[in-house]
């Protein structure tokens, strides 16, 4: 067995190269402005301004659900330790070790490794050397290779108690539910029997609440969605930024946010080698972020393989960090089903 407390930095850090394909920019874009209804998918908000622009965005006085998933996390982190149990290997999906993760990281009962899984290599690499910095016990592995694509995990060379992974900041509201379900599948699938995953979900609540997280008056935002052409204009398009308003409604009988620019006026726009038209009026989806309620959520995992058998909220209801498992002990529904059979 190795003794990994012995070990330097460098030798607890292993990297793992998928080599993910990077799709072309302008070619995905053209796919969602052909749709009768516009998309764009999200993914591109994530440049090093686009970064710096969501950082900023969960710093707003609006913006509830990071602080309120935080204050879960400080509140009930050793409860979730505890579910979790000693020897477990921990997998971020997302290079960047936040601290949500920290505090995960730092109540957890002598955890054996932590696999880190990002599309940037660089960016990932960065955080593996840092937390194998912080946690000299652990095993770090990252792994280059996109999350939302199927992917064999890289066996720990430590032996560990089961994985369970994490995956905070209701970022699961950015899939669709079909899309969720399926994420939650290949998370089912590499974590394994008897592995969990810690998740964080956004709560149905009043929409005036919600709306007023994603439409700040200071207008982030609205700068963030733009980014998104911007970006697009880098690699080949000629939006014009003045020519498009941010809108974020929420839409309810579709539990969602949607984020949307909207074209103030009748224009042509190309991207590549093609013209797009767009009407005065008509909008283009960047993204859906939606919330939900525990049953409903409940039944997604379930639909997935994984039981929902612990969860933490804040006092309003306005977001949980759920606990599912496979296989494992009895979930939520049918311990409400075992009260009333009595
Ligand atoms: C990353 N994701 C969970 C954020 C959300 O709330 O859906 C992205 C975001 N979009 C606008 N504001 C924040």
């Amino acid at each position: 067995m190795i003794a990994f407390e012995t070990l330097g930095n460098e030798e607890r850090v292993r990297i793992v190269d998928l080599h993910p394909e990077i799709g072309d920019l302008c070619a995905e874009a053209l796919e969602g402005l052909h749709r009768t209804h516009k998309a764009l998918p999200c993914k591109y908000f994530y440049d090093a301004l686009g970064a710096r622009l969501f950082e900023a965005i969960t710093e707003l006085a609006e913006y509830y659900p990071t602080r309120t998933e935080l204050g879960i996390m400080t509140g009930f982190v050793d409860d979730m330790a505890n579910a979790i149990g000693p020897h477990a290997t921990l997998v971020e999906f997302g290079s960047g070790v936040g601290l949500k993760t920290q505090k995960l990281l730092d109540a957890l009962i002598e955890p054996s490794g932590c696999v880190l899984i990002d599309i940037s290599k660089d960016a990932l690499e960065a955080s593996a050397r840092q937390l194998a910095a912080r946690y000299r016990q652990m095993e770090v592995v990252a792994v280059c290779a996109d999350y939302t694509q199927p992917l064999r995990l890289p066996r720990p060379r430590r032996p560990s108690a089961r994985t369970v992974a994490f995956f905070p900041g209701s970022t699961i509201g950015n899939f669709t539910h079909p899309e969720a379900v399926r994420f939650l599948k290949r998370v089912a699938e590499l974590v394994g029997q008897g592995g969990g995953l810690l998740v964080g979900i956004d709560r149905k609540k009043d929409p005036t609440i919600i709306e007023r997280a994603y439409n700040d008056p200071l207008g982030v935002t609205a700068a963030f969605n733009l980014n998104i052409l911007r970006r697009l204009n880098e690699a080949g398009a000629n939006f014009d930024l003045d020519a498009f308003r941010h809108h974020a409604p929420y839409v309810e009988n579709e539990g969602r946010i949607e984020m949307r620019l909207v074209s103030t006026i009748d224009q042509r726009v190309r991207v590549g080698d093609t013209d797009i038209a767009l009407r005065v009026g008509e909008h283009i989806v960047t993204e859906h972020s939606h919330k939900y309620d525990l049953e409903q959520f409940e039944e997604m995992a379930r639909a997935a393989g994984f039981r929902l058998t612990k969860h933490w909220s804040d006092e309003q209801d306005w977001f949980s960090v759920c606990f599912l498992e496979v296989g494992g002990g009895l979930s939520l529904r049918e311990r409400r089903h075992q009260i009333e059979l009595g």
